[in-house]
């Protein structure tokens, strides 16, 4: 079988919705072109090179989550725009973000400035991106989000909410697993509740929403939608790739002057690969059991590696 070239479905897909926004606001589309997508929207550039981010209704299954991130993505911009954080290159408003009661297709849409930099995908094969290459990356990534979670601190905190995107504060059992797992995921939660830690997140922090220059150096942070309040700060630092996890994190504590247990690290990543499992198994839909066959290995893997904890030893 071939492998999925995502590259060309990612222009494939980018192409095709920019078609269909042209239609749908051929005001604002005139003379833009097409700059970027990702899950939730489009982003355009016009002509004076700043961006327009276009929000796309999701299908009904995703219930008022769309709508949700809208509105805090546009309330954590504002702030932003108003208290630019320090050291930081984030995108600033133009104009107030408009939302579109009754359309069938957008949620709404926003103006910003335009970043400099490109994403590199820093889950790529290593026969994708240097070695070299993805080491730098995450070690400026861990940096950057090292001096966020610093900055974040500084902002009026009651002008931050619950981001809507919530999964990273329980370690769930699931009835489908081994009584063995299900046992040593008890034990991974029990240590994960004593020692997660509140704070202020970007909430979406992954290799699609952090802006690179030519020497890996990350230079923009993207994508609030997630932003805000939670339970446990170690939802930024558990989407890496794996294999660069300790230059991450290191560069992180560099940055931050912290220590940062490596199991929580891990524990995080079980509280989003269990809700994640949860969640496939009771909706029952078509064509997931690679995504389910894949999830209990790293739930295995995970739970191996914290075996100081969790004493699993299959
Ligand atoms: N201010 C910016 N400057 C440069 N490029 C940007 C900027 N904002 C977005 N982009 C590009 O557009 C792409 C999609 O933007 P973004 O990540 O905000 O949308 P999204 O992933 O759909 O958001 P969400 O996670 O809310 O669904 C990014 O990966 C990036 O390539
Ligand atoms: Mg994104």
């Amino acid at each position: 079988m071939n492998a999925i070239d995502w590259e060309a479905k990612g222009k494939e897909r980018l192409a095709e919705e920019f078609n269909k926004v042209c239609v749908s606001f051929p005001v604002f589309t005139k003379e833009a072109k097409p700059l970027g997508i990702g899950g939730f929207g489009i982003v355009i550039e016009h002509n004076d090179q700043t961006l327009t981010k276009i929000l796309f209704k999701p299908g009904k299954e995703w219930g008022n989550y769309a709508d949700k991130a809208f509105k805090n993505e546009s309330d954590v911009m504002r702030l932003f725009t108003d208290n630019p954080l320090n050291g930081l290159n984030h995108p600033l408003l133009i104009d107030e973000p408009n939302v579109m009661e009754n359309d069938e297709k957008y949620l709404g849409h926003y103006r910003m400035t335009h970043l400099e930099g490109h994403i590199i995908s820093l889950h790529a094969p290593p026969n994708k991106v240097e070695p070299s290459i993805l080491k730098r990356a995450h070690k400026s990534a861990g940096r950057m989000i090292a001096k966020f979670h610093r900055e974040a601190r500084k902002l009026p905190f009651e002008k931050l909410k619950q981001p809507p995107g919530h999964d990273g504060d329980e370690i769930k059992q699931i009835s489908t697993l081994p009584a063995k797992t299900n046992e040593a995921l008890a034990k991974a939660n029990i240590y994960f509740q004593a020692n997660k830690k509140e704070g202020i997140v970007h909430g979406d922090f992954h290799d699609g929403n952090i802006l690179f220059d030519d020497d890996q150096e990350a230079v923009g942070l993207i994508d609030f939608s997630n932003t805000g309040r939670h339970k446990n700060i170690f939802v930024d630092l558990a989407d890496m790739n794996e294999d660069y996890d300790e230059d991450f994190i290191q560069a992180y504590e560099d940055e931050s002057g912290e220590t940062i247990d490596r199991h929580m690290i891990t524990a995080t990543k079980l509280t989003l690969s269990t809700n994640y499992l949860y969640k496939l198994e009771i909706s029952h839909g078509d064509g997931q059991e690679d995504m389910e066959k894949d999830l209990r290995k790293s739930i295995e893997k995970d739970l191996r590696n914290i075996s100081t904890i969790t004493g699993y030893h299959p």
